[in-house]
């Protein structure tokens, strides 16, 4: 892919359409030294926004002893946010070779797994792991696919806060996840997976003033079996799919 396509990409989420998840990865590796000033002079908050959520829902507790994945990590913009509110045992997640180089220099995780997130089991990490998974800036054209959502609540102990957002219009606009995730979300509710905690729509999460939902699931159980789950979606003409994208090509 030629430097400018991937900047492109990088950007405009529409120029990600029909890339593989390995090519995505390889444009945030490729674009990792710019993407902070990238992001900030766009005045992205979610970092902020999902971390005061996590503050909240830990109020009362040590915050030293809260576990915490932050998923599609980055460059630990998130990781930076929960530090300044006193949790310190935070790893990060990402198939992004050169994101997580970034990332290292801020000495702002313990572990920093190079992993995708899409479903398939990762070895790794333990079920029951984390009191808390966090994914900021993930739930967008080529970024974690539905599938995610199964092996996420399987990391979380139960009782434990799964957080994130999604732009309203991506729930249809994003070809992965029209008609899938929405339904998804609501089956592992009425599986006994996890319960929503509480939902909350805002505009002030980009200078774009698109909608978004902040969503808080309390995870209720994790020995899930994920297939069942992912059954019979019928999307785009195919169903959810564990995705198997182990080989990290970046
Ligand atoms: C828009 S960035 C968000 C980074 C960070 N959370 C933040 O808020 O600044 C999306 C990140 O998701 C990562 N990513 C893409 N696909 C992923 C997957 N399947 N699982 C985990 N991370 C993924 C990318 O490498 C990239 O670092």
């Amino acid at each position: 892919m030629a430097e400018n396509v991937q900047v492109a990409a990088f950007e405009n989420y529409k120029a990600r359409e029909g890339l593989t998840p390995n090519q995505i990865v390889h444009i945030f590796s490729t674009v990792a030294e710019i993407y902070e000033e990238t992001w900030k002079t766009k005045n992205y908050k979610d970092p902020e926004i999902l971390s005061d959520e996590v503050s909240d829902y830990f109020r009362g507790t040590e915050t030293s002893s809260v576990r915490i994945l932050d998923v599609g990590a980055g460059t630990g913009m998130v990781a930076e946010q929960l530090r300044k509110r006193g949790f310190i045992d935070i790893d990060g997640l990402d198939p992004s070779s050169g994101m997580r180089q970034e990332a290292m220099k801020k000495k702002v995780y313990k572990q920093y797994y190079l992993e995708f997130m899409d479903g398939h089991h990762i070895d790794s990490i333990a079920t029951d792991t984390y009191d808390c998974v966090v994914a900021a800036g993930c739930f967008n054209m080529g970024l974690l696919p539905c599938a995610a959502l199964t092996e996420i609540a399987r990391l979380v102990k139960p009782g434990g806060l799964v957080c994130f957002a999604v732009f309203d219009h991506n729930f249809s606009a994003v070809p992965e996840y029209n008609n899938r995730l929405g339904p998804l979300m609501s089956r592992m509710e009425k599986e006994g997976v996890w319960d929503l905690f509480d939902k909350k729509r805002r505009t002030d999460s980009d200078m774009t003033g698109a909608v978004e939902t902040v969503f808080r699931y309390t995870i209720k159980a994790s020995e899930i079996d994920a297939l069942p789950l992912l059954a019979g979606f019928p999307a785009n003409g195919s169903s959810i799919k564990i995705y198997n994208s182990n080989s990290i090509c970046n």
